[in-house]
């Protein structure tokens, strides 16, 4: 089923495209021992990995009584329904009935595209025949070798858009994050926002300032310095965050960030539902590598920071099921998740377009 959500008008209207890759675990979640069930844009599929490392992905149900294969056991690279022993292979095709000596040849589950990459495991749940891995969001950050890091998943109760909607904007800092790492100057600060296909950018430097409590820390050292704040959304759901300092005046706006300390916030946000998702995200630097205190106190400082986010984001979902008649408003700092949402609804009706 296709993901549906009230406009207001009460026509239904599809909140995600199918004709994307969404991440739909962590690659060290997906094993040889047990398969792993996950629901990705309201279908639910079941993965496990062969012993050539590459990974399946199936439709969670059998072919025969549709009980969730994911219930089932492995043998060897093919998955065992639980119920009458039904053996698929990672194609989804059926290659044992213990019950019978034939095979049938139209017992097929259907498969999904996968791919392994940048310590994510990717599916397409739309058209197999446009699932192009060179559309896989631009992640590389989480497994290059001159970056460290990791990072969690969050199982949250809401549109994946309100956490698109949320990241597209940090001017919230200042009031969700008040306690955490806010500072009444990211409100005031002005962003830039580009689009050019499929992304939107914004971007904000502040010159010549005294760093933040958090940068001072990681830097090092004293004085005035440079700050970048880049978001970078690639439709329809993954948000890289560029963010650092540098020592004034040692060219980092031109270009040149080595003297200074740089992060990222890497963000993919899937939906299972039309009302849930799974929000991985890694934070990753490029400085103090191989230093495993640091990078679990940063996980775990980011972690804390993340629920502060959930908090709205559910209570506004709350308000959304509660009112399906009340909109969303949008304000100048909108203007990224203004068009990010855009270029998500232009997908979903191509999409839309194709189907009818
Ligand atoms: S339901 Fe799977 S083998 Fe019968
Ligand atoms: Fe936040």
């Amino acid at each position: 089923m296709m993901g549906d959500q009230n406009n207001g008008r009460g026509e239904a209207v599809p909140t995600f495209p199918l004709n994307a890759w969404y991440a739909a675990a962590w690659s060290q979640e997906v094993g040889r021992r047990q398969p792993l069930a996950r629901t990705v844009c309201n279908k639910s599929m079941v993965f496990w990995r062969k012993s050539d490392g590459s990974i399946a992905a199936l439709e969670d149900a059998c072919w025969h009584r549709l009980l969730p294969l994911s219930m089932g056991q492995l043998d060897g690279d093919d998955i065992v329904c639980h119920y009458h022993g039904l053996t698929f292979d990672g194609t989804g095709r059926c290659v044992r009935i213990p019950s019978q000596d034939k095979l049938i040849k139209s017992a097929c589950v259907r498969s999904y595209p996968v791919v392994d990459r940048y310590r994510f495991v990717w599916v397409w749940p739309g058209d197999p025949d446009l699932a192009d891995p060179a559309l896989i969001p631009d992640m590389h950050w989480n497994d290059d070798p001159e970056w460290e890091g990791d990072g969690q998943t969050m199982f949250a109760k809401c549109d994946y858009r309100l956490f698109v909607d949320n990241l597209m904007d940090l001017t919230h800092e200042s009031f969700v994050h008040a306690t955490s790492i806010g500072n009444e100057h990211v409100a005031e600060a002005p962003m830039d926002t580009t689009q050019d296909g499929r992304t939107v950018t914004s971007t904000r430097w502040t010159l010549n300032i005294d760093a933040p409590p958090f940068w001072r820390a990681q830097l090092g050292r004293p004085g005035n310095v440079d700050r970048w704040q880049i978001i970078r959304f690639e439709a329809p759901c993954t948000i890289v965050l560029d963010v650092g300092v540098a020592m004034t005046g040692t060219g980092a706006f031109e270009g040149d960030r080595s003297d200074g300390v740089n992060g990222r916030v890497l963000n993919t946000i899937t939906p299972e539902t039309d009302g849930t998702c799974m929000y991985f995200w890694s934070l990753v630097r490029n400085y103090r590598l191989r230093d495993q205190s640091l990078t679990t106190q940063l996980r775990d400082a980011n972690a804390n920071i993340f629920v502060e986010d959930q908090v709205v984001v559910e209570a506004q979902q709350k308000t959304i099921d509660e009112n399906p008649d009340l909109v969303l408003r949008s304000l100048n700092i909108d203007a990224g998740s203004v068009w990010a949402r855009r270029i998500i609804e232009e997908m979903i009706a191509a999409e839309e377009k194709t189907a009818s």
